[in-house]
């Protein structure tokens, strides 16, 4: 699945089209650079499971959840975190288990702890394009 997008707006109609489509247990992965609208993606995700939290980049606290929707939302932002080891400290793998978890994660920076995304659903690229505010969104899922 693959789409252009415009702006915020259509970046985040987008995301939330698609949770519609998405059920718990599930692990999704969010790639894309710094300011490619990773968490904007997640915006528009939380919105479209009826969550009614704001939603803020766990940068320090690494993850939020958000849990007056469908399912409990378990946004990590692993940007900080220092590798797998860290993640297992923290508890996380509990998260990323589908025999345990009853919703949905979403991960910005998976690739610094990749043992402990290994098992993910969808994995979700977000690319900047030339123009300022456009952006190629695609989605895939594991094979
Ligand atoms: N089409 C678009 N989709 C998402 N964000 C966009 C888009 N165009 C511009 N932006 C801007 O890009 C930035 C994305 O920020 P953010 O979602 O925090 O990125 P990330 O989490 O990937 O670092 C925001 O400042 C947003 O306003
Ligand atoms: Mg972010």
């Amino acid at each position: 699945m693959e789409t252009t997008s415009n702006n915020v707006e259509q970046t985040i109609k987008f995301a939330q089209n698609f949770a519609k489509m998405v059920k718990a247990p599930c692990v999704i992965l969010l790639r894309g650079d710094l300011g490619a609208g990773k968490t904007h993606f997640v915006k528009g995700f939380v919105k479209g499971i009826k969550a009614k939290e704001q939603v803020t980049s766990p940068t320090f606290t690494i993850m939020n959840i958000y849990n007056s929707g469908k399912f409990p939302i378990y946004h990590f932002d692993l940007y900080r975190l220092t590798g797998d080891d860290e993640a297992e400290e923290l508890g996380f793998y509990d998260y990323f288990d589908h025999k345990k978890l009853d919703g949905i994660s979403l991960v910005e920076w998976p690739e610094n702890a990749p043992q402990l995304v290994k098992e993910y659903d969808f994995e979700v690229e977000i690319k900047k394009l030339d123009d300022e505010n456009k952006r190629l969104i695609i989605v895939r899922g594991k094979e």
